[in-house]
């Protein structure tokens, strides 16, 4: 029992996500007043969130289609009810990461570029066999519940951020959390391969990584601070330095190779509904700012 409930007499209509533990938001971000480098005063790190905000809606499209094209194969009712809530959970994600992305644009840090490489990137992934296109899935949802959960637990990295900035983020770190293994559990009942999910490693690397530095040294052109070595080696040791967000959680990719590989087996459940009473629970930081609330309670 989720400990956020609000009991109501006539409780509105679950959606089949929240049944499952993985309710769709329908989050109305407030983009906050921020800093240009809400991150440290940082260019080089805030740079980097931007190029991921720019991967996402794009991305997600395109691990909702990969996983939808399967939907017909899935039987079991828990499962299929947790797709449902994974393809709602995405569709959120993308859509107010594009509001998000708007402000960027705004503010002049030009995200159409890796927007355009990011969608180059998935044009190759799309020419995939389909099975191949859903292990790349799981290998991308694998890295971003990663993700989520060094960004939910790391709050030295969390300090450093805008806080009001840092709670899209927060939320979208704890529905990757909740929804980390449904891809997976489709991959699992059209037929795990273990050879397509090691080539998702070199698939994934060799298309999203140049998109991902392309676009990254783009933007910090742009913005004048491709000289500005302290806020590059700033920058860099806190993305992908040995403490850093993406840093710490590189050595955990080789998990996803391993014969036994399952997402549930990092156990994080804890974790997430610390998170989801945080941000939704009575006084949640987010609370006023999601419009379903009651119907994703459970
Ligand atoms: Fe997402
Ligand atoms: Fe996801």
């Amino acid at each position: 029992m989720n400990a956020v409930a609000t009991p109501r007499k006539s409780s509105p209509r679950k959606l089949a996500g929240t049944s499952v533990g993985i309710p769709p938001r329908q989050l109305n971000f407030r983009i906050p007043q921020a800093p240009r480098y809400f991150l440290d005063d940082n260019a080089t790190a805030t740079t980097f969130i931007a190029v991921l905000s720019a991967f996402f809606p794009p991305g997600e499209d395109f691990f909702v289609e990969s996983v939808r094209r399967f939907r017909d194969r899935i039987d079991d009712p828990q499962l299929k009810a947790e797709v449902s809530g994974f393809i709602g959970q995405e569709a959120i994600h993308g859509r107010e990461h594009e509001r998000l992305n708007e402000m960027f644009l705004e503010q002049g840090i030009d995200i159409t570029v890796p927007d355009r490489a990011v969608k180059a990137a998935l044009w190759v992934l799309e020419r995939l066999p389909h099975r191949q296109q859903l292990a790349c899935t799981t290998f991308m949802e694998h890295f971003t519940a990663l993700l989520g959960e060094q960004l939910l637990t790391d709050e030295n990295f969390r300090s450093s951020a805008h806080g009001e900035m840092l709670q899209l983020w927060l939320w979208h770190a704890l529905e990757e959390l909740e929804h980390k293994a449904v891809a997976y559990d489709v991959y699992e009942t059209v037929g795990n391969r273990r050879l397509e999910r090691i080539l998702a490693y070199p698939l994934v690397a060799g298309t999203m990584l140049p998109a991902v530095f392309a676009s990254w040294g783009w933007l910090l052109a742009r913005e004048g601070k491709l000289g500005d070595r302290d806020d590059i080696r700033h920058g860099f040791a806190m993305m992908l330095g040995r403490s850093g967000l993406i840093g710490k959680i590189l050595p955990k990719m080789g998990l996803f190779a391993r014969k036994d590989f399952h997402p549930s087996k990092r156990n994080t459940k804890a974790l997430e509904q610390t998170w989801r009473e945080r941000l939704f629970g009575e006084g949640g930081t987010l609370r006023e700012q999601v419009k379903n609330l009651a119907s994703t309670v459970h």
